[in-house]
């Protein structure tokens, strides 16, 4: 015991001398991925490659090329220290677009260089919100060759439905745009299309019968319906979503009686009822089925206030889960 006590001061001391000899330790999360996300991944990333240079894993950022971007321990030798060290109106200065480093973002990026260019594995670059998100998403089912029909369908009416985020096979479908020309019929081959998560049918001139396409979908989790006829028949095929969690219905002719429907949907987090028929007591009845979901009647100032009340609540949720 006595003597790990000692190691481990030996080693305090022996951390102390370095972080004096090269500042302060840079922490590649904290200090180097913002200045590379905000000034370099637009150009050198996965959807522009400028000068044939990726800083977006570690292994492209060092891979050996005839100028190396980053050497670690070799602040000379690094092309990237070269190049954002460069006076502003140089040629070859990086960024080549928009306002050159900060003196101090300079100094930091040498420091990083110089104590060894410490990018901790698996850390990827550039990746939006939406993109993070999908990936913690378990992984979609393979496309049957149903869905594929499905697709090509909906393909054929101009909807597209699209990945959802990058390198994800869960999709999104937008009708919104086809407007009342979307009908109970447009909706057909939505049945088949078992990866689906986002559907939009706003503004649509769709009924309660056409809803019963969306039925099977269980792997649903946001779906727009505001502004189209539904009514409460329709809520009725939502039953089985138990994985929606966001549904609007803000402009339908949805009461107290169609919120009965949704009383089972456990992880129904929003819901957007501004302008339905839906009074007081529905919405109470259906908190006390789904306390934690946030319902939204409108901007009037109780639903606002109410709004806030619930917000506070999931705030202690969470620190509860911590
Ligand atoms: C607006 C686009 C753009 C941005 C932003 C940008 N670059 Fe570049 N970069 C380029 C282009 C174009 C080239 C190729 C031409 C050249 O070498 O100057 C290049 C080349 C490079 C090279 C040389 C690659 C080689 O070996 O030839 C390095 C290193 C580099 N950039 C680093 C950076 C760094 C670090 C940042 C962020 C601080 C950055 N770039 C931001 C466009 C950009």
């Amino acid at each position: 015991m006595k003597r790990i006590a000692f190691l481990l001061s030996g080693a305090a001391v022996a951390l102390l001398g370095t972080s004096q000899a090269d500042e302060t330790k840079v922490d590649f999360n904290k200090d180097i991925q913002p200045i590379l996300e905000r000034s370099c991944i637009s150009c050198h990333g996965p959807k522009k490659v400028k000068g044939k240079l990726r800083l977006d894993t570690k292994e492209l950022a060092f891979k050996e090329r005839d100028m190396p971007a980053i050497v670690p321990g070799k602040a000379d030798e690094s092309e990237l220290l070269h190049r954002i060290s460069l006076p502003a109106g140089d040629d070859d200065i990086m960024p080549a677009d928009g306002d050159p480093l900060t003196k101090e973002q300079i100094e930091v990026v040498r420091n990083w260089i110089l104590q060894g260019a410490v990018w901790p594995d698996g850390v990827v670059l550039g990746k939006d919100a939406a993109t993070i998100a999908a990936e913690a998403l378990p992984e979609a089912p393979k496309a049957t060759p149903d869905e594929t029909k499905a697709l090509q369908s909906l393909e054929d009416l101009g909807v597209a439905a699209r990945p959802i985020a990058m390198n994800v096979g869960w999709r999104e479908a937008n009708f919104y745009l086809l407007g009342t020309n979307v009908t109970d019929e447009s909706l057909k081959p939505l049945k088949d299309i078992a990866t689906l998560m986002h559907l939009n049918l706003a503004n649509t001139a769709i009924t309660d019968a056409g809803l019963g396409q969306v039925k099977g979908l269980v792997n649903l989790r946001r779906l727009h319906l505001e502004k189209t006829g539904i009514t409460d028949a329709g809520l009725a095929h939502l039953k089985g979503l138990v994985n929606l969690n966001y549904l609007n219905l803000y402009g339908t002719g949805v009461s107290d009686a169609g919120l009965k429907h949704l009383e089972g949907l456990r992880n129904l987090k929003s819901l957007y009822l501004w302008q339905t028929q839906v009074t007081d007591e529905g919405v109470a009845a259906l908190k006390k089925a789904l306390p934690e979901l946030e319902i939204v009647r409108g901007w009037d100032l109780t639903a606002e206030v109410k709004k806030e009340g619930d917000e506070s609540a999931d705030d202690k949720k969470e620190e509860k889960k911590d």
